[in-house]
């Protein structure tokens, strides 16, 4: 492989990076900070770390809370507000941030 194409590859995988955060919905992201931490890091002993989690777990957590399957009051609250899209892009979120 020449060196310009791995620039390329490379280039490519940064903007597709870029992409996939742009549709994570900012305002969303603003309501999670106050507890869950703008770095996905909570303040909070009583609320969860979210930063470096797996994506899929995440994913799975929030369809539960917006069910009622795994009860809790704010977070069933605020997952009947999101769509399954936003879900998925919040989960790749907070996944693709470091963890503590
Ligand atoms: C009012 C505070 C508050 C806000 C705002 C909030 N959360 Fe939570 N969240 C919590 C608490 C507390 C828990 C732990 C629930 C429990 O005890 O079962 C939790 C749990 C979670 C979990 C499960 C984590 C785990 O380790 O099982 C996820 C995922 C999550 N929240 C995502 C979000 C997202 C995404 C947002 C923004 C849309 C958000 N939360 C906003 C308080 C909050």
């Amino acid at each position: 492989m020449s060196r310009w194409r791995v620039a390329c590859v490379g280039l490519g995988l940064v903007l597709a990076a870029g992409a996939a955060r742009a549709q994570v919905p900012g305002p969303l992201i603003e309501q999670c900070a106050y507890c869950h931490g703008a770095d996905g890091i909570a303040r909070d002993a009583e609320v969860p770390h979210l930063a470096g989690q797996n994506e899929r777990y995440l994913f799975n957590q929030m369809l539960a809370f917006k069910s009622g399957k795994r009860p809790h009051k704010e977070m069933r609250y605020l997952s009947r507000l999101m769509t399954t899209e936003e879900i998925g892009a919040l989960a790749a979120y907070y996944a693709s941030l470091p963890p503590r």
